[in-house]
């Protein structure tokens, strides 16, 4: 069989954090290993879809490909590239535009949740209406069959597979239909037992925290008015994410550590946990070290120019489907 495809990618807009190491990276590093051709696109322009300030994102870019190395993927077998960089992107979301509909486009419900949650409904730009339809050009531009994502991107690959449908009949059969691949961790809680981790909640770990800086974070993490270390995560809610932050970087599972930490306080607890936390992020930064800014430079020009090569073929291959590879 032909060697499978998979594209997925972030927005540069911070670090990454233990929930998308779970949720995400660890998955893309065992398919790459697997033998999957992987595309991960950083996606700048997608970032300005509900801010303008664009300032940061540079330097988020080298961050963020500092993170994918550092948890092992593989510039010789992953191709790491930037979506503002591939002028072929533009150019098929400017076809695939004609492809969707205004009110197919408009029943998302991720952007609309997007757009209540920035309260931006009254100020929405146009690039935020229509990016699912520059995503579908992300997923299809290098052929992807598979693409990794978390539950709330499900609405966008369903776009795209509409898409791909629609060009390969009206056209000609040159985009495989691909398929969404959710992984099996759920979502980690953040530090604050309420809500999922995240970077703009400010209750996450990242992979690039030092020693102190996970101390610190664990003993400010909120528990429970009692102090027993029971897996209860209505009752208990804090302390029941801390045990399932426990469990994903230990492999201990809840009940085993309701053992271990039986008559034991949280101040033994959260000890353990800060140890269990180190341990796993210990060889992400001695991996780290080897990392220069040149070594990134040097990564994504080549991803770049892997990345161009392959949407130069698509494009082409978009054209003669269309008939317009015109000869002048
Ligand atoms: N929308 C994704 C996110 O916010 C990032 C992304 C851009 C993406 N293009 C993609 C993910 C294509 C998967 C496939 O995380």
């Amino acid at each position: 069989m032909a060697q499978k495809t998979f594209l997925t990618g972030d927005r540069p807009t911070g670090p990454l954090h233990i929930g998308h190491y779970f949720g995400s990276l660890q998955n893309r590093v065992a398919l790459q290993n697997k033998g999957y051709k992987p595309y991960i696109i950083i996606a700048d322009y997608q970032v300005l879809t509900d801010r303008l300030d664009s300032s940061k994102i540079a330097e988020n870019i080298i961050n963020l490909t500092t993170d994918y190395l550092s948890v092992g993927l593989d510039p010789e077998k992953t191709t790491i590239f930037v979506q503002s960089q591939i002028p072929e992107l533009t150019e098929l979301t400017t076809v695939f535009s004609m492809l969707a509909t205004m009110s197919r486009v408009s029943r998302n419900p991720t952007v609309k949740e997007e757009v209540r949650a920035m309260n931006i409904e009254s100020s929405m730009s146009l690039g935020m209406f229509s990016y699912p339809v520059s995503q579908a050009a992300d997923i299809l531009l290098p052929l992807a069959d598979v693409v990794p994502v978390g539950e709330d991107q499900l609405p966008h690959i369903e776009l795209t597979r509409e898409i791909a449908h629609k060009f390969n009949t009206t056209y000609a059969p040159v985009f495989p239909i691909p398929e969404p691949l959710l992984s099996k961790t759920p979502r980690l809680p953040g530090l604050d037992g309420k809500q999922k981790m995240s970077k703009s909640r400010g209750n996450a770990i990242f992979l690039s925290d030092d020693d102190a800086t996970v101390m610190k974070k664990i003993k400010a993490a909120v528990t429970d008015s009692d102090s027993v270390i029971r897996y209860a995560p209505v009752e208990k809610m804090n302390v029941s994410a801390l045990m399932d932050l426990f469990t994903v970087v230990s492999g201990v599972s809840p009940e085993q550590q309701e053992k271990d930490f039986a008559g034991k306080g949280y101040g033994d607890y959260k000890k353990a946990l800060i140890d269990v936390i180190i341990a796993f992020l210990t060889p992400i930064r001695e991996k780290r070290k080897d990392i220069t800014p040149d070594v990134v430079a040097n990564v994504l020009t080549q991803g770049n120019a892997q990345m161009r090569e392959k949407g130069i073929q698509t494009m082409k291959q978009v054209r003669e489907a269309m008939h317009m590879n015109y000869p002048y």
